[in-house]
C-alpha cells in the first residue's frame, strides 16, 4: 500500500488557505460520519483530543463513546514510559479485531508515540492507517481523505508556532464543571530522562486573550473550574507581536489594562509582555466564582511573583504540583534538572511563607541511572521535609533517543528500582494521611462535581487545596455550586463531611 507524507503546516499562511478550501470539500463526505477517541498520558492529551474534535466536527464528523460504532478511531498516546507505549499496543490489538469486521475503518495514531516512531509504526502495526504528530492535527481531514482514497497517511511536522489558539475545542466526557485548557505547548528543557522535548517539540505560549476568551465562555456556559496546562507553566511567557506583523489584531496597546469581562488587571497595565503570574490574573478576573488550576510547575521557574498572586486572589487555588524527581544534588545535575536540592527547598519554604495553607503535590522517579542508596535516602528525607499532599512515583523507564539514554548507563536493577518505589509510596501514603487529617473539624470550600463514585447519596467534589471530599446530598445544592463542608473523618485518600451552609 503506497504511504503519502504529507508536509503541511499551519505555520504559513498560504498552507493554511489551501488547507480551508480543501476541507470544504471534504466535508460533506464526512458527514454524520462517527469519530472515536481515546486518550492516554497526561492532561495537554486529553485537552489535544478536544481540539482532534472540534477539527474534524467541523468537517462533518461526530464523536462516539463507543469504538464498535465508529468510522474512525483514534488512540491519542503517550511515549513517556515504556508501559505507556505497551498499553496502547495492547489496545491497538482490540481494535484490530474492529477492523476485521468493518472494511473501511479507519485507525489513527495520534500524540506522542505518533511522533516518536513516525512511520515505523506503519511497519510495526499492520491495522494502523494514519500516524499524526501533536502539531499536525490541522492537517487530520486531509490525511483521513488520503487514508479513505487506499493510502496510508502519516504527518509528524512539528511547529515552533502551532497553539491552535483560535480552535475551541469539543468538550469530551464532560461534567460541564471542570475543564483543562492548554496555555503552552512543547518543552525547552532537556530533562535527561524526558521524552517530552522531542515529542512534542520547542516550547511556545499561546497569545493570552484567546487564553482568557476560552475561559470566559467556559464560565458563560456553567463551568467553574479551569486548569491551565502547560509542560512548565512558570516559563509561559507571551511577547505582543511587533505592530506590522500579523498577530496583532485586537492586541492594541490598552488591550492588557482590562479583561474581556472587565475585570481588574492591576499590574498588567501597558506590559508589553504577559508572563504566567499575569495571566493567572488576567483568568482570574473573568469572576471570582470560577477557580482556577494550573499545571505543571518547575521548580528552577516558579517566582514569588507567581505565589503572591496565588495568595491575593481567592479563587487561584492554594495547590501547586512541583515535581522534585529526586532529592539529591547529584541525580537533579545528572537528570539535567537545572536546580539542585537546596534551590528546591528554597522554593517549598517560600511556598510555606507566602501561601501557608498551600497543598503541594509532586512527582519522584527511583533508580535513576547510579543513584546509590544514599541518593535515594536524599529523596525520602526531602518527603519528610515537604510532606507532600499527593505524589506520583515512578521507576526510571529508559527512553531510546533521551539525553540519558545517550550518555548513561541504566544500570539500577529493576528489584531495587522496585524495592526503592515500594519504600517512597509507603512514604507518601503516610504523609498523605497525615496532611488530611490536619483538615478534620475544619470548614473546606467545595466545588460540587457530581455524586460520589459510590452513592448517588453522596456528592464529591474537590476543596481548594484539591482534595476529594464527600458529603450527603442536600437538595438545596447542585453540581456546579459551591458548599462549605465541615470535615468529619477521613480515609486513606478522601474527607467526609457534611454541608454547614
Ligand atoms: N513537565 C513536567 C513533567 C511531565 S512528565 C515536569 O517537568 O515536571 C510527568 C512525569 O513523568 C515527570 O515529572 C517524571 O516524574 C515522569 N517521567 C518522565 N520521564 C520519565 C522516565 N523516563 N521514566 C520514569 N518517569 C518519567
Ligand atoms: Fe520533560 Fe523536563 Fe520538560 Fe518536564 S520540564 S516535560 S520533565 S523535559
Ligand atoms: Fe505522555 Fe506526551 Fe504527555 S509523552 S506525558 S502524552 S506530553
Amino acid at each position: 500500500m503506497d504511504l503519502v507524507i504529507s508536509d503541511k503546516t499551519h505555520d504559513e499562511g498560504r498552507q493554511g488557505e489551501a488547507l480551508v478550501l480543501e476541507s470544504a470539500s471534504q466535508r460533506t463526505k464526512n458527514n454524520g460520519r462517527k469519530l472515536y477517541i481515546e486518550s492516554y498520558g497526561c492532561a495537554m492529551n486529553f485537552s489535544d483530543s478536544e481540539i482532534v474534535a472540534s477539527i474534524l466536527s467541523d468537517e462533518g464528523f461526530e464523536t462516539t463513546a463507543d469504538y464498535t460504532a465508529a468510522d474512525v478511531i483514534f488512540i491519542n498516546t503517550c511515549s513517556i514510559r515504556e508501559n505507556a507505549e505497551q498499553r496502547v499496543r495492547n489496545r491497538l490489538k482490540e481494535f484490530t479485531i474492529a477492523k476485521v469486521k468493518k472494511p473501511g475503518l479507519v485507525v489513527g495514531v495520534l500524540g506522542c508515540m505518533a511522533e516518536r516512531l513516525k512511520s515505523k509504526f506503519l511497519e510495526e502495526e499492520k491495522l494502523v492507517d494514519v500516524v499524526v504528530g501533536p502539531d499536525a492535527y490541522r492537517d487530520l481531514p486531509n490525511l483521513i481523505g488520503i487514508v479513505d482514497d487506499g493510502q496510508k497517511a502519516v504527518n509528524v511536522l512539528l511547529s515552533r508556532e502551532e497553539t491552535y489558539a483560535d480552535i475551541s475545542p469539543v468538550r469530551l466526557n464532560s461534567n460541564g464543571i471542570n475543564a483543562f485548557v492548554s496555555i503552552m505547548r512543547g518543552c525547552d528543557n532537556m530533562c535527561s530522562f524526558c521524552v517530552v522535548p522531542f515529542t512534542r517539540g520547542r516550547e511556545r505560549s499561546r497569545e493570552p486573550l484567546s487564553i482568557v476568551k476560552e475561559c470566559a465562555d467556559l464560565f458563560n456556559q456553567g463551568y467553574r473550574e479551569v486548569t491551565l496546562l502547560g509542560q512548565n507553566v512558570d516559563s509561559y511567557k507571551w511577547k505582543q507581536p511587533h505592530p506590522t506583523l500579523p498577530g496583532r489584531e485586537g492586541f492594541e496597546e490598552d488591550s492588557l489594562k482590562v479583561s474581556p469581562t472587565g475585570g481588574d488587571l492591576e499590574g498588567v497595565e501597558g506590559a508589553a509582555t504577559v508572563n504566567f503570574a499575569n495571566l493567572l490574573e488576567m483568568v482570574a478576573a473573568i469572576s471570582p466564582q470560577l477557580r482556577v488550576r494550573f499545571s505543571t510547575s518547575h521548580p528552577k521557574d516558579i517566582t514569588d511573583e507567581v505565589l503572591y498572586m496565588i495568595a491575593k486572589h481567592e479563587n487561584i487555588c492554594n495547590y501547586i504540583h512541583l515535581p522534585v524527581q529526586s532529592g539529591n544534588s547529584r541525580v537533579l545535575d545528572l537528570m539535567n534538572r537545572t536546580y539542585d536540592r537546596d534551590w528546591y527547598i528554597n522554593r517549598i519554604d517560600a511556598i510555606r511563607r507566602i501561601i501557608p495553607e498551600c497543598a503541594i503535590s509532586t512527582d519522584v522517579i527511583t533508580g535513576f541511572c547510579s543513584e546509590t542508596d544514599e541518593e535515594h535516602q536524599d529523596t525520602i528525607s526531602m518527603m519528610d521535609y515537604v510532606h507532600y499532599d499527593f505524589a506520583y512515583m515512578f521507576m526510571y523507564s529508559e527512553r531510546p533517543g533521551t539525553l540519558a539514554a545517550k550518555r548513561y548507563a541504566d544500570d539500577i536493577p529493576d528489584a531495587v528500582k522496585r524495592s526503592r518505589l515500594k519504600e517512597i509510596v509507603a512514604k507518601q501514603q503516610e504523609h498523605s494521611y497525615i496532611r488530611l487529617q490536619t483538615q478534620l473539624g475544619k470548614v473546606q470550600k467545595v466545588l460540587i462535581e457530581g455524586f460520589s463514585k459510590k452513592s448517588d447519596k453522596d456528592y464529591c467534589g474537590r476543596s481548594d487545596q484539591n482534595a476529594m471530599v464527600v458529603f450527603p446530598v442536600n437538595e438545596n445544592y447542585k453540581p456546579g455550586q459551591y458548599v462549605n463542608v465541615m470535615v468529619e473523618r477521613t480515609t486513606t485518600a478522601t474527607l467526609i463531611g457534611k454541608i454547614i451552609n
